[in-house]
């Protein structure tokens, strides 16, 4: 039963659960007129407290989709947080107008310590380098309506995957399915950190490699996951500037890929994929985005209860 649950972190939800939202989000995605009114006279809080487009808006759109209303800031200066409102009585206040909310926060931990008093369903909408357990549900969907299956694959992931969120959360999530063997590509500075490696793929007996350069690996590939290197998480501008142009995907690199590679991100991408890439058809990630909203649109209606 998902009805009055959290969503913190991929594990929160079981193997069946996440096939269940799947399912839903097929049925959203091939019938969205029947969805239009399940959460009539309901209400979304908002709160992000990082920007966001992707996120927020698919978020909002996803709510407005099944007939609910949408309240909340994207500029977290223009609330009582600039007052020094805690996190706790802010999501307390949110939690009593409300019926669901979906917050982001820079600091990591910060939804699993807010849930606790949350008098209302929380959805972690990316905790700073930490989970991102809603992209995961879009990249899930992208990757099994690409490939037919979550189990057998090989998947690469490639750019800043010390600070990409989405990337520990969809190895995470990856991690439990059969078959299933990570390419990490990184430069060394931004590697997974290391408790991924001990508490996910170690434990899980997952299979791994990790590698600087893409060309070496690129055929081997079902999946490739692009990522930007996260600015705002470095310490010092020298190092992003050494690190920030490791890895551009052209058509060039592309050659020797499988002719039914997927290419997801999570966007916004900065310049580690060459716009010349966007009309190959091994790239998903302008699906991806719009696959984003009919998963919030499922998990929404399963967190409610409505469906
Ligand atoms: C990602 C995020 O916020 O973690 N974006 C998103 O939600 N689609 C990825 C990123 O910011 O690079």
């Amino acid at each position: 039963m998902l009805k009055g649950r959290n969503l913190i972190d991929p594990s929160d939800l079981s193997m069946e659960e996440i096939d269940e939202i799947m399912g839903l989000t097929r049925e959203i995605v091939n019938n969205p007129k029947e969805f239009a009114h399940v959460c009539d006279g309901m209400l979304l809080g908002s709160l992000f407290y990082e920007p966001s487009t992707r996120t927020r808006l698919s978020f909002e759109a996803a709510m407005l989709r099944l007939g609910g209303k949408v309240v909340g800031f994207s500029e977290p200066g223009s609330s009582s947080v600039q007052k020094g409102e805690s996190l706790n009585d802010t999501l307390r206040t949110v939690g009593a107008y409300t019926d669901i909310i979906v917050m982001r926060h820079p600091k990591e931990g910060a939804p699993k310590l807010g849930a606790d008093l949350c008098p209302v369903p929380l959805i972690n909408a990316g905790d700073g380098g930490h989970q991102h357990p809603t992209q995961t549900l879009t990249d899930l969907y992208t990757i099994l309506e690409s490939k037919g299956s979550l189990d057998n694959l090989v998947l690469g992931f490639c750019g800043d995957l010390q600070f990409g969120r989405t990337v520990h959360s969809l190895i995470k999530a990856m991690s439990r399915y059969k078959n299933v063997k990570f390419v990490l590509i990184s430069p060394v500075e931004l590697e997974v950190p290391e408790y991924i490696k001990t508490e996910i793929l170690d434990k899980n007996e997952v299979e791994y490699i990790e590698v600087e350069r893409l060309e070496d690996v690129i055929d081997t590939l079902d999946i490739l996951y692009m990522t930007r290197v996260q600015k705002e998480r470095f310490f010092n501008e020298v190092d992003y500037i050494r690190l920030k142009d490791s890895y551009i995907l052209d058509l060039k690199k592309l050659e020797k890929a499988k002719k039914d590679l997927a290419i997801l991100h999570p966007l916004p991408r900065v310049n580690e994929i060459k716009v010349e890439v966007d009309s190959d058809p091994r790239a998903k990630y302008f699906k991806q985005v719009k696959n984003g909203m009919f998963v919030r649109m499922a998990l929404i209606a399963k967190l409610l209860g409505v469906k």
